[in-house]
């Protein structure tokens, strides 16, 4: 990292670079990161289609025909927040989903029954691999997470039968109805994968759409958010504290580890002017950052900067700034290969982290 230009000491820049890593060069060719994958395992899923609000896959199911009445997976996610899947006879009122918040399994359910929210169980949220399984049992669901029972909900749940559409449909990380319908919102994006999954019954299954997940999931990874070369992902100063002080002062904490290349690592600035501050720094006259956040248009621009060609890629890990932390599925936009919630273990010059 090298800074030029006038950064006027007497103007109160406090920036934190906490655990400024190395460059660990492990000298990979390109796409060559350590698979966790044995050759002979089923596919693996990754949950997230684009920036995440749409699901990766969506089935259909004739419900005359569904004998087997649970479904069952292993997850593995750092992401505390998001749907692992939705169920429904229909979007209006009968209704199911399997989330995580804070880590934990949330179920949030509106049938004409039932309509409740409620979490159980363990976090999940810690990059292993745990079993998962959700179960109609006569009037109830009952949840189960690493072989053990962690919740049952009696009384939710009646078999209808000569329903006028008798299908049902389960969507895989994400909704098939605005997250503004939750009955307690969240964020759907999971930065999170699926194996060994099995959705009720296959042989009542009479449709599915192409899974529309875009990154692989045969890449070990660590907890953090990794840019991959030209990524980008902006905030709005609006939805930062405001510096304090009318001399500009600004607060950031991050633990970084550069993977390759070189580029912006973060800036502030707005769309047009984008590099009042950045890491690295340009030379620039700048002015009271104060007024920065006076402006809509003011900007947290992390990774490449607008127009600029990249060949930078990262990891950061515990990215606050203001005191306040960033978290990537609230970015104003982003681009679609982030990892908001993970990075690779290991991190040579491969970038390639798409299929
Ligand atoms: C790593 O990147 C550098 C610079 O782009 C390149 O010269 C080198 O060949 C790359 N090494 C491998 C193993 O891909
Ligand atoms: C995945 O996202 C794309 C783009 O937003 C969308 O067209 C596609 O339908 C999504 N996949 C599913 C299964 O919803």
């Amino acid at each position: 990292m090298e800074t030029r230009g006038p950064l006027a000491m007497s103007q109160c820049l406090l920036l934190l670079l906490l655990l400024l890593l190395p460059y660990t060069y492990q000298g990979l060719a390109p796409g060559h990161f350590l698979p966790t994958q044995r050759p002979q395992d089923p596919p693996e899923l990754h949950l997230i289609n684009g920036t995440g609000q749409e699901p990766v896959t969506i089935m259909i199911f004739d419900i005359n025909k569904i004998i087997k009445t649970s479904s069952s997976f292993e997850l593995r996610t750092w992401d505390p927040e998001g749907v692992i899947f939705y169920g429904d006879t229909n979007p209006i009122d009968d209704w199911f989903v399997l989330a995580l918040r804070d880590g934990r399994p949330e179920i949030q359910l509106h049938n004409p029954w039932a309509q409740l929210t409620v979490g159980a169980g363990p976090r999940l949220d810690d990059g292993t691999w745990h079993q998962v399984e959700v179960k109609i049992h006569g009037d109830s669901v009952l949840l189960r997470v690493d072989g053990e029972e962690v919740l049952c909900l009696r009384q939710v749940y009646k078999t209808v039968t000569n329903k006028p559409k008798p299908i049902m449909r389960i969507a895989l990380g994400g909704l098939l109805f605005p997250s503004s319908n939750l009955r307690l919102p969240l964020v759907p994006a999971l930065d999170g994968c699926l194996r060994q999954d099995a959705w009720l019954d296959r042989w009542a299954q009479t449709s599915a759409s192409t899974q529309t997940g875009l990154r692989s999931c045969a890449v070990e990874s660590q907890s953090g958010i990794f840019f991959p070369p030209g990524t980008h992902a902006q905030f709005s100063l609006q939805d930062l504290p405001q510096p304090q002080a009318e001399s500009w002062a600004f607060s950031l904490d991050l633990g970084l580890q550069l993977a390759a290349g070189t580029g912006q690592l973060l800036a502030l600035g707005t769309p047009e002017n984008p590099s009042w501050l950045s890491l690295h720094l340009q030379d620039q006259d700048s002015g009271p950052l104060l007024s920065l956040w006076a402006q809509p248009q003011g900007r947290l621009f992390l990774g490449a900067a607008p127009g600029e060609a990249s060949s930078a890629s990262f990891c950061v890990d515990g990215l606050w700034a203001q005191g306040q932390k960033l978290d990537m599925d609230r970015a104003l936009s982003r681009s679609q290969d982030i990892w908001t919630h993970s990075c690779p273990r290991t991190l040579g010059n491969s970038t390639d982290t798409s299929h």
